[in-house]
């Protein structure tokens, strides 16, 4: 069995509204083994999955996430904007992911957003709910703050951590294994095979983002990344199953 892991972006978000159950129950169905996410905090301290900073793009409410509380938030339509079809569909908490993915036998990655909005504590309501759902080990936290990571690790060095970043980070293998990191989460463009082979050596592993094109996905899992994210997880699965004959 291939065991690349097919990760849906935000679920399988070219077909659902983002970051819904829908979309995550989606990606299931259209073949991910894991699910990506956006953790944020409402004002009453609830970690809820949702990728702006700002409700406005995907609710319609001109509000920061921070700012409602989640009596709030689960009143909101996050379905519309993207297909009337999906009216109804509501902000998912992390706790609703965590069941999803336990019962389904798959892995989540939460993606901390904790920079245009700090989110203190973000860090230990996290883990704190990983670990209440005892899903530690199927579980990958990433975050463009890599103090954010850093923290993590401190706090639970058995949750793998993933290194979010967009530019050409020179050695980033040297650089993850200075916060005891396990993997790169690279724009993918940031990612060549000699690379990933150095990782390797290191034991670090790429997981690129955000990889919608079979030919980018081929040249990606030829190069020997151990996950790639994707919208379109069915065409990622596609790849996969040729690979496996
Ligand atoms: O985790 C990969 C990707 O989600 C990072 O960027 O902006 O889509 O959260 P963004
Ligand atoms: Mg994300």
């Amino acid at each position: 069995m291939n065991t690349v892991l097919n990760i849906a972006h935000r679920g399988a978000s070219a077909y659902c509204p983002e970051n819904t159950m829908a979309a995550f129950k989606r990606g299931l169905e259209l073949g991910a083994t894991a699910i990506e996410t956006d953790a944020q905090m409402t004002s009453d301290g609830h970690l809820v999955l949702i990728h702006d900073e700002w409700l406005t793009r995907t609710t319609g409410l001109n509000k920061l996430v921070k700012d409602v509380t989640l009596e709030e938030l689960r009143r909101l339509d996050a379905g519309s904007w993207f297909d009337p079809a999906f009216a109804g569909e509501k902000v998912p908490t992390l706790a609703e992911l965590l069941e999803l993915a336990k019962s389904a036998g798959i892995q989540v990655n939460v993606e901390l957003k904790n920079g245009i909005v700090l989110y203190p504590r973000i860090e230990e309501a996290v883990i704190e709910e990983i670990r209440r759902h005892g899903m530690a080990d199927r579980v990958i936290l990433s975050s463009f703050n890599h103090y954010s990571l850093a923290k993590c690790k401190q706090l639970a060095p058995d949750i793998r951590t993933g290194i979010l970043y967009m530019e050409g980070l020179y050695e980033p293998w040297e650089y993850a294994s200075r916060i005891q990191a396990e993997a790169l989460h690279a724009y993918h463009y940031a990612v060549l095979p000699e690379w990933v082979a150095q990782a390797a050596e290191r034991g670090v592993v790429y997981h690129p983002f955000t990889v919608n094109e079979p030919a980018e996905m081929r040249r990606l899992l030829k190069a020997g990344v151990a996950g790639i994210i994707t919208d379109y997880p069915d065409r990622l699965g596609e790849l996969l199953k040729e690979g496996e004959d």
